[in-house]
């Protein structure tokens, strides 16, 4: 039913930090500018690394989801893992129909496709994206 893994959310305090710890010391030379995704709640960057990327998310704005994360996790952390699905709407019918809880509705996630996050106490404890994956792969 998933297709590929397509980034892991890892939730940080400072992205110009983080951007700078994963091109300074991890030696990644692919990162894109950070964007604000205000519907989210978050100001994210993609570090592009051959076998997928990682997402790192800062609070944007007073209500973001990853405030809480953060209060607990000062330093950031691992967030969240992200699947590619053929279709959202499918997908996430699939899943609530087998007990997940599907945590909002389809919505334009950092990728510009529709996105969903699975409720982690239905998943061993792990937040799982789904997205829908880009019509056109280049
Ligand atoms: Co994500």
């Amino acid at each position: 039913m998933i297709g590929p893994l397509n980034h892991v959310g890892v939730a940080v305090p400072n992205i110009e930090k983080a951007i700078a710890f994963y091109r300074d010391i991890m030696g990644v030379n692919d990162i894109t500018e950070p964007k604000d995704l205000p519907p989210q709640g978050v100001t994210y960057a993609f570090v592009n690394l051959p076998s997928g990327q990682v997402e790192l998310i800062q609070p944007y704005g007073e209500k973001s989801p990853i405030s809480k994360f953060l209060k607990r996790n000062p330093k950031g952390g691992q967030h969240h893992i992200c699947f590619e699905v053929k279709d959202i709407h499918e997908a996430s019918i699939f899943m609530a129909e087998r007990g997940m809880r599907v945590l909002n509705e389809p919505r334009i996630g950092a990728h510009g496709t529709l996105v969903v996050f699975l409720h982690p106490g239905d998943s061993g404890g792990v937040l799982i994206e789904l997205m829908e994956s880009p019509k056109e792969d280049h």
